[in-house]
């Protein structure tokens, strides 16, 4: 078929599209974050008005004013920014189809972690995206929600929640990238469903002649404060999906909890800095994200069972050779075996010595570091063979 034949092309061009719309809504975000709290109130400034800033940019000078509320009568033109997030939203979701739903039986199930079938996968990556929103929505609503710390702090707890879940039906790489999916379909929920209609009800209460409600404002801008912190954290999700030393570990969950608090920390010296904030205010952030990032690169590098492998055991370069020769170069040579692949993925080949030693710290980390090569463990490589695989690797020049 037509597509079957194109995926490559087609994932180019999505994850191309993708990169731009979500580089659109973070700039638009981003500035608009800044602008808002970088507002000024000089003396004289008209009562109705909350603010205002002088900027320059692109050899020009600009003057933005912001409203308390809203203006007294509609603008006849007015700017809206929501298709960004849309189509961020939109492409992400046709690449999650085409390289993991497509590809359910190596990316998205792990017989090791839950032998489910592909159905099942794709089903409970669906539940996971809807049900994410629901109860995120429902914990906004919900009493815990009138308080902003409580509500972060059951936010972080509700996406190591997702971690913890997602870790035990996909494999390790998918099971981090949902968890930026979950939360990346929060943040455009948050925008097509609170965001944008309040925006619109105060709109048409302007049209009306009627006083909108201020809690409109505030809702929206409690969703948009939490899709600010949560920005960092997803795009480095987002792009986890190469790094075993991320999705590889043991424990996803406390890796997702370092990256959500540790980026949060850093978004908030932003949020100090661009309020003009000093002093001790904006001075504990970064030695604080730093801390914690040595804690989480301790943890990540703290494996026993790898650190001295070399040690237990003596493995000849033929014996290695052997071992990938079984369970990789099914894939992994000049023209593979393998009916999925007509060239070697990503150029990679392990079908001779020297191209294998060539690729022997990408291979510790793909097969000894992780188990995300073989994908779903195809060939069955044992526990014993990644271990004398990483021991032979170990002892390389
Ligand atoms: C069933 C086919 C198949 C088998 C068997 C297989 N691989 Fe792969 N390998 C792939 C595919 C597909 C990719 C590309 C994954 C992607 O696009 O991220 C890949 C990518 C890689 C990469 C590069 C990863 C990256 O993101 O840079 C390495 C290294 C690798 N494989 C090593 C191995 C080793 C070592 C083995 C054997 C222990 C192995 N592979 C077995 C299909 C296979």
């Amino acid at each position: 078929m037509w597509l079957f034949e194109n995926l490559d092309w087609i994932s180019l061009a999505l994850r191309w599209f993708h990169v731009i719309t979500a580089i659109a809504w973070i700039g638009s975000s981003f500035y608009f974050i800044a602008l808002d709290y970088g507002l000024k109130r000089p003396p004289g400034i008209p009562k109705e008005l909350l603010g205002e800033q002088w900027s320059v940019h692109g050899g020009g000078f600009y003057h933005i004013q912001k409203y308390k509320v809203a203006p007294s009568h509609m603008p006849q033109n007015l700017v809206w920014y929501k298709y960004e997030s849309y189509f961020t939203w939109i492409s992400g979701f046709a690449l999650l189809a085409m390289v993991y739903y497509l590809g359910a039986d190596s990316l998205l199930v792990d017989p090791n972690v839950n032998p489910i079938s592909k159905e099942t996968a794709i089903v409970t990556s669906l539940i996971f995206i809807i049900g994410g929103w629901i109860a995120y929505d429902l914990m906004c609503r919900s009493p815990i929600g009138k308080n902003p710390i409580i509500l972060g702090a059951a936010l972080l707890v509700f996406i190591v929640i997702a971690a913890i879940l997602a870790s035990s039906v996909f494999s390790g790489r998918a099971a981090l990238l949902h968890v930026g999916v979950i939360t990346a379909s929060i943040m455009t929920g948050n925008v097509f469903f609170i965001i944008i209609p309040n925006q619109k009800k105060v709109v048409k209460d302007l049209l009306n002649q009627k006083q909108p409600s201020p809690h409109l404002g505030l809702q929206a801008k409690q969703r948009s404060t939490h899709n600010n912190y949560l920005t960092l954290p997803v795009v480095l999700v987002m792009i986890s999906n190469h790094y075993p030393i991320l999705f590889g570990h043991q424990y996803i969950w406390l890796v997702t909890l370092f990256l959500f608090v540790i980026g949060a920390i850093i978004r908030h010296f932003f949020n100090a800095h661009h309020q003009g904030l000093h002093g001790v205010q904006i001075l504990w952030q970064w030695p604080l994200a730093f801390t914690l990032a040595i804690f989480l690169l301790a943890f990540l590098y703290h494996r026993p069972e790898i650190s001295n492998l070399s040690h237990e055991h003596s493995v000849s370069e033929d014996q290695a050779f052997a071992i990938v020769s079984e369970r990789c170069v099914v894939c992994h040579a000049q023209k593979p075996q393998h009916p999925d692949h007509d060239a070697p993925p990503l150029d990679i080949r392990l079908d001779n010595k020297k191209y294998l030693k060539r690729h022997a710290d990408a291979v510790f980390s793909q097969a000894v570091l992780s188990n995300a090569m073989p994908p779903a463990n195809e060939t069955l490589m044992t526990e014993e063979e990644r271990k004398q695989l990483g021991s032979w690797i170990q002892q390389l020049p």
